[in-house]
């Protein structure tokens, strides 16, 4: 949610951060905005719009400077205009700043700054700061004690600040410097060949080095050109701990597909192979998870899991609850993040937390993880991005090894999720009751998932026909039971998600209890129809809804036989154990709500109001 990067270097800057924007845009796109320090100046461009907007505008300056700072927003506070875009300006014309996060005391600061004659001309919490961080710098004698005026200024600031933040300053008086600083507002330093970017993260510099540095909540950079240093708040020196990126400029790239979704969504199989790499005991009987930082005999401990997540992430542990009560038979309990951070929920010694999360910076699932570690328990993360805050504080868990996921609409990302989770009801079912045999039909099946959603994509074109005949309706409803209720709800979410269409995920038989009313030639409704002992129970529910019109699009196991003209549409999808169904079933509500995005001509991977990483409550 907001995406800035800063440079410091030898290259024209400008170039360089209109491409990390670029590259950040899925974390907010409602205006974009950098600033260049040159000529004893901060030079500004700035629009309401996309940064395609802003390449257009900044092409009117003259960019020559090798130290700038750029930013795409998501708006918090004040609405979407060129005054309220970022980087703002102090009104003394010293400081130039980006910020990710929300200023929450930015009221107060802000009467208190007017009274010292400091002036504004946007909405924000960010332009408050900037002003805060210029009367620090006027009060502050001319690099005291050895230390930078400009980074003490920062710090001073920031003393005062409550809220989250992921900043990068400039200060007309440093030519070549940068301060950046970090609270609960992802920012990583990228070490290059005599130059250094700050981002939200690594995709905005992965095209200039690997080499990064991830800094903590209460850490600030001081960027110069003799190299940087790390401090914290408190003044404590951090020596930095470089980590090398894995994966390449190509992953984060969209290469010949039309969206990074549509990219996303064909790259399955291999995100699922490489989910599951060196992840099976040598037995094939079971599941490798040494990152959960725990013996066998303390998981023979746990008798209750507890899952917190978000958006996507929130269903695959809804999928996880289900197979890990029907594999391992522990209850499970699974809360939305943004919920369990506010309630008082009773967990005790022998709960096993976990949090879910693609990017590792959902800022509720952060939030419960902190609440549940401040009670004291063990928390895991099932997560994608190494290094993310998530990870870093979890005590234990499971990457989730998809490489960047761009589209804003989770895709790979929520399959991966699905496997992890099956895979740890199976690790924890054997360590239980699960048989040896069980253990290895089980992992043999999970083996087999890649070829399954190939399968499951291998209906591409017959779902993009059915998305054209389908694209004009208002509602959807998405019915299924199990295991394939969450995949229901998830069918329901990437609809409304990229074509803004009305839709409703709903366990099939409880939709005769309120969202039947619904019904009519008017709302189609997408079953799930597996095969099983659920078989007879769905099909009653569709006649249900036959009888009052609707139309149906059913999602049915092959082998198993519909009542002539009770579909109006069938996608078949492969049969497979029950571990792999919610993954190969999720592929075909992936391709239709894809197909009838593109059909409708939404900004499919850019939907609005929405950002992959939400870092603001
Ligand atoms: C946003 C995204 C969703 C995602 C959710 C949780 O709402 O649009 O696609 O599922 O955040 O994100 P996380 O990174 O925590 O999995």
């Amino acid at each position: 949610m907001c995406g800035i990067v800063g440079y410091v270097g030898k290259q024209k800057a400008a170039s360089i951060i209109l491409e990390g924007l670029k590259r950040l845009e899925y974390r907010g796109y409602d205006s974009a905005g950098l600033c260049i320090l040159q000529g004893g100046q901060l030079d500004v461009a700035k629009k309401a719009g996309r940064v395609e907007v802003l390449v257009k505008e900044a092409a009117r300056h003259r960019f020559n400077g090798t130290t700038g700072i750029g930013h795409t927003r998501w708006a918090t506070h004040g609405g979407v205009t060129d005054a309220n875009a970022h980087p703002h300006i102090s009104s003394d014309g010293k400081f130039a700043l980006i910020h990710n996060g929300v200023i929450e005391n930015y009221a107060q600061m802000k009467t208190f700054l007017a009274g010292k004659g400091y002036t504004f001309k946007s909405e924000t919490d960010t332009e408050v700061l900037c002003n805060l961080i210029a009367y620090h710098y006027a009060k502050e004698p001319s690099d005291s004690n050895g230390t930078s005026r400009f980074l003490e200024s920062v710090r001073k600031a920031l003393e005062h600040v409550e809220g989250t933040y992921g900043i990068a300053v400039l200060c007309v008086d440093f030519p070549g410097e940068m301060v950046a600083a970090r609270e609960a507002s992802p920012l990583l330093l990228g070490v290059g060949d005599g130059e250094y970017i700050v981002a939200s993260d690594a995709s905005a510099l992965i095209n200039r080095t690997q080499n990064v540095v991830y800094l903590k909540d209460g850490e600030l950079v001081y960027v110069t050109a003799a190299g940087f240093t790390i401090t914290t708040l408190g003044q404590a020196d951090v020596s930095p701990v470089v980590d090398r990126i894995t994966w390449s400029i190509a992953d984060a790239e969209r290469g010949s597909h039309a969206h990074f979704m549509e990219k996303e969504i064909f790259e399955q199989p291999v995100a699922l192979e490489n989910t599951m790499r060196g992840r099976f005991s040598e037995d094939g009987s079971t599941a490798n998870f040494g990152g959960l930082n725990l013996s066998a005999p303390e998981l023979r401990q746990i008798d209750r899991f507890m899952f917190c997540a978000c958006g996507s992430a929130w269903h695959a542990c809804l999928v996880a609850e289900h197979l890990i009560e029907r594999y391992a038979r522990l209850p499970v309990e699974v809360d939305y993040a943004s919920e369990f951070r506010y309630r008082n929920s009773p967990l005790d010694r022998n709960t096993l937390f976990f949090v879910m999360s693609q990017s590792g910076e959902t800022i509720d699932t952060l939030a419960a993880l902190r609440e549940a570690k401040r009670k004291g328990y063990r928390v895991l993360a099932i997560n994608n991005v190494v290094g993310s805050s998530i990870a870093r504080e979890a005590d234990g868990g499971v990457y989730q090894h998809v490489g960047p996921e761009i589209g804003v609409a989770s895709t790979k990302a929520f399959t991966s999720q699905l496997l992890l989770g099956a895979m740890l009801a199976l690790y924890i079912a054997r360590l239980r009751d699960m048989s040896f045999n069980d253990g290895v039909q089980y992992v043999n099946a999970l083996k087999g998932a890649p070829d399954l959603v190939r399968q499951a994509l291998g209906q591409a074109a017959h779902i993009q026909a059915i998305a054209k005949r389908y694209a004009r309706y208002a509602d959807f409803l998405f019915l299924g039971r199990l295991s394939l209720f969450p995949i229901a709800l998830e069918g329901a979410l990437k609809l409304k998600e990229i074509s803004y269409i009305h839709a409703e995920g709903y366990p099939a038989a409880e939709m005769k209890h309120g969202p039947i009313a619904l019904i009519s030639e008017k709302c189609p409704s997408v079953f799930f129809v597996p095969k099983g002992e659920i078989f007879n129970k769905i099909v009653s529910s569709m006649q249900e809804i036959k009888a009052r019109k609707g139309k149906i699009i059913a999602i049915v196991t092959e082998g198993c036989e519909l009542p002539a003209g009770l579909a109006d549409e069938v996608i078949p999808i492969p049969d497979c154990h029950e571990a792999v169904l919610p993954i190969v079933a999720t592929v075909p509500v992936q391709l239709l709500s894809y197909y009838i995005a593109v059909v409708l001509k939404c900004d499919v991977d850019k939907p609005r109001n929405l950002a992959k990483s939400v870092t603001v409550e």
